[in-house]
């Protein structure tokens, strides 16, 4: 299904059987108006969100199984490690919100421990949700399980008769790294108001470390990451019908140590000139396109950032090195 204008399709049933499918924005006036703007800006920027295409997520997922990636695998070995303390704190018989659900493994692990009774899996790359969503009502048919395609960030429809009470809005994957602080606070006060009272996010971090460690993380030998990367450049080709070349530009990511955060940027190999209905660019050789930034947010830090968001009663798991840390909190 193309993306559409909006909630069109909302509550509307789907050829597969799947409720609740609600279209979002992401190829709308809207979108292209922030990516040319972006595009146009002093220092160009595109929003990682535009890497999820269907490609960007199958990438992802590469990315996650790379051997320098180590933040999927250390978060699945802390939830297998503190399963039971997390399940404690969280409680039993949850409505599991995720948002940015992609493939669902995360929820599939965490649903059946918590015994939860609904899961809604949240998406801006619905094609790939849809698919992942039927694949867990297979793994877990007690599970009322829906894929909403929407975006967390500009306000979200959940389904009517989803539960309002014992909600646990679910966030793993140090995904409220690409946020900047303020976007960080102002998402995580969004996610209190979806758990609503009673409800709790349990969320997971990556941590300050290494800079050599957090360097190869987004820059692999195998070079899925800076494939990744350059894939935006085509995505952003279908959406604003730009003639972007993703070859003639140069994965870079670094550690800024003085922002807490990994910066990923696409670099022209030589000038370029970009062209797209009703606009373009000259990009010298060298500049830069600023696609990611991936913060690396200490646990004090963390935690006083949820408490600023109206969370209380935090608990963390961390593993031995440190690098890593899931985080419950009460809304
Ligand atoms: C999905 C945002 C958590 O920042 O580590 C992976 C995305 N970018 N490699 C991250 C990403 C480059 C990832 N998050």
């Amino acid at each position: 299904m193309p993306p559409a204008d909006v909630t069109s399709a909302a509550h509307a049933a789907s050829p597969h059987g799947l409720r609740a499918v609600q279209r979002v924005a992401l190829a709308g006036p809207a979108a292209r108006q922030e990516i040319e703007d972006g595009l146009l800006a002093p220092q160009a920027r595109i929003s990682p969100k535009y890497f999820y295409d269907r490609r960007g997520s199958e990438l992802f997922e590469a990315i996650t199984r790379l051997p320098e990636y180590y933040l999927t695998r250390t978060e699945r070995a802390l939830m297998r490690a503190h399963g039971r303390a997390i399940a404690g704190a969280v409680g039993l018989g949850r409505v599991v919100i995720e948002p940015g659900a992609g493939s669902c493994d995360k929820a599939r692990t965490l649903c059946r421990r918590l015994a939860a009774t609904h899961f809604v899996g949240v998406d801006i790359s619905a094609d790939f949700l849809q698919g992942a969503v039927l694949r867990l009502r297979a793994a877990l048919p007690a599970l009322d399980a829906r894929a909403v395609a929407g975006d967390i960030t500009a306000g979200l429809q959940l389904p009517a008769d989803i539960p309002p009470e014992r909600r646990l809005v679910f966030y793993p994957g140090s995904s409220i790294g690409n946020f900047d602080p303020a976007d960080a606070l102002a998402l995580l006060a969004r996610m209190r108001a979806l758990a609503g009272p009673g409800g709790g996010l349990l969320i997971g971090i990556d941590l300050p470390k290494d800079r050599a460690v957090l360097e190869a993380a987004y820059d692999d030998a195998a070079g899925v990451t800076a494939a990744f990367n350059r894939n935006v450049l085509a995505h952003v080709n279908r959406l604003i019908g730009s003639d972007f070349d993703p070859c003639r530009w140069q994965h870079r990511a670094f550690f800024n140590w003085a922002a807490s955060r990994v910066e990923m940027h696409l670099e022209a190999r030589g000038p370029q000139r970009v062209r797209w209905p009703g606009g373009g660019r000259d990009f010298a050789s060298g500049e830069c396109i600023h696609t990611e930034n991936s913060y690396k947010h200490s646990l004090p830090a963390f935690e006083a950032l949820l408490a600023k968001a109206g969370f209380c009663r935090c608990q963390s798991w961390t593993d031995a090195r440190g690098w890593y840390a899931v985080l419950h909190a009460r809304a």
